[in-house]
């Protein structure tokens, strides 16, 4: 993988770039729609392809391995082989799901030992089985494994957990830099800084990173409960110190206005499950602000969701996927989750056009307001 940053931003820290894995480009800043189990949730890869105009997807390992297991992916020809997506995919690690997704779960030097969400059946990650689960699963960007403590962790804990992370990240160099991809095509392996609401933390994290010399670098532990401006904060002191010129991953952020305000702090990639969780609740994301479809006050309006918007957006009207959700409908999640998916590309894109152009400041501020309404 490569990457070739393209433009700095003159008034921000915002840039745009270009990553090129093996099953494809991907132009920075960019936003990864969230595929956990292979699927993102209710919308075919056509739709994905043509209409959200998806540049790479997210997988997890957690789920992946729990379901449908590392024989049938090995067989299939890891992810892309069995879901047939052609363009890049990165999985997350699964440090992050055993943590908010297994109650019981123990976590020692050796690894992380949990019960699956399934069938309660025991099992132990460590950073040696994750990369080569994440081998098995053969995606184009693996994450390593780390401990993402909660947002309220003291400052001891949050230290504690951190040299761990550090101690698993060379473990997971060190089997990732001993293993072979599978499938013929090359997989890279991003780190990720922790260190919770600590500068100081942070700011170790970053360097103990940097150093690594990576492809390309993530921010984990931010939006877990701490303030935004803490949040915004963290991801300054950290970009101070990750490289420049390899891409910069915040994981599971956030709003439009939360990505905004990352790319004007040097950020290149996100993901988040908001646009499709929340589209299947009913809420979409728009340039006005976010719209609740259960609302009575769209049952008579007969305006297309979106007119600037996908063609899902151009053909469906308001009114219509309000009745959808109202009947419990499964076309109403999809059509939902279309539409947010394909808001946050048009959102990143955007970002993308306004930093080539030399007013992403400007633009960033003219929206940002309106993102945020209800209406
Ligand atoms: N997804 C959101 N935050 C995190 C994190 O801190 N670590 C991992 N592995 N995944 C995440």
């Amino acid at each position: 993988m490569t990457f070739e940053l393209q433009h700095t931003d003159n008034a921000s820290d915002a840039r745009t770039g270009l990553i090129t894995t093996d099953h494809g480009q991907i132009k920075t800043p960019i936003f990864m729609p969230v595929g956990t189990c292979g699927s993102v949730k209710g919308v075919h890869f056509r739709e994905l392809r043509e209409q959200v105009k998806a540049q790479i997807i997210l997988g997890n390992t957690y789920h992946l391995y729990l379901r449908p297991g590392l024989e049938v992916l090995r067989a299939a020809g890891g992810l892309h082989g069995f879901n047939g997506w052609e363009r890049p995919i990165l999985t997350d690690s699964g440090g992050f799901q055993v943590f908010s997704l297994t109650g019981i779960r123990k976590l020692r030097e050796e690894g992380c030992e949990f019960r699956s969400h399934i069938d309660g059946s025991k099992h132990f990650f460590t950073p040696e089985n994750v990369m080569d689960t994440e081998r098995v699963i053969g995606a184009d960007i693996m994450m390593a494994l780390d401990e993402c403590p909660p947002g309220q962790s003291d400052y001891a804990y949050a230290k504690k957990s951190l040299a761990m992370t550090q101690r698993w990240l060379d473990r997971c160099i060190k089997r990732f830099n001993e293993t072979e991809p599978l499938y013929g095509y090359h997989q890279s392996l991003f780190p990720i800084v922790q260190g919770c609401t600590y500068k100081d933390l942070r700011q170790e994290a970053a360097k103990f990173v940097a150093d690594k010399d990576a492809d390309g670098n993530a921010i984990g532990g931010l939006a877990v409960g701490e303030p935004t401006e803490v949040m915004y904060e963290m991801i300054e002191v950290v970009n101070e110190i990750l490289p420049k010129d390899k891409p910069r991953y915040l994981m599971g952020v956030g709003t439009p206005q939360n990505i905004l305000e990352a790319i004007e702090r040097g950020v290149d990639m996100f993901d988040c499950v908001m646009p499709t969780r929340n589209g299947r609740n009913a809420m979409l994301f728009t340039y006005e602000g976010t719209m609740n479809m259960r609302n009575k006050k769209w049952e008579m309006d007969f305006s297309p969701i979106d007119p600037d918007g996908c063609e899902t957006d151009r053909v469906y009207t308001k009114a219509y996927l309000h009745h959808l959700f109202k009947a419990g409908e499964l076309l109403a999640m999809q059509i939902a989750s279309i539409h947010n998916l394909a808001f946050y590309l048009r959102l990143v894109t955007d970002a993308r056009q306004h930093i080539e152009q030399g007013d992403f400041v400007q633009w960033k501020r003219s929206v940002i307001d309106q993102l945020g309404r209800r209406i």
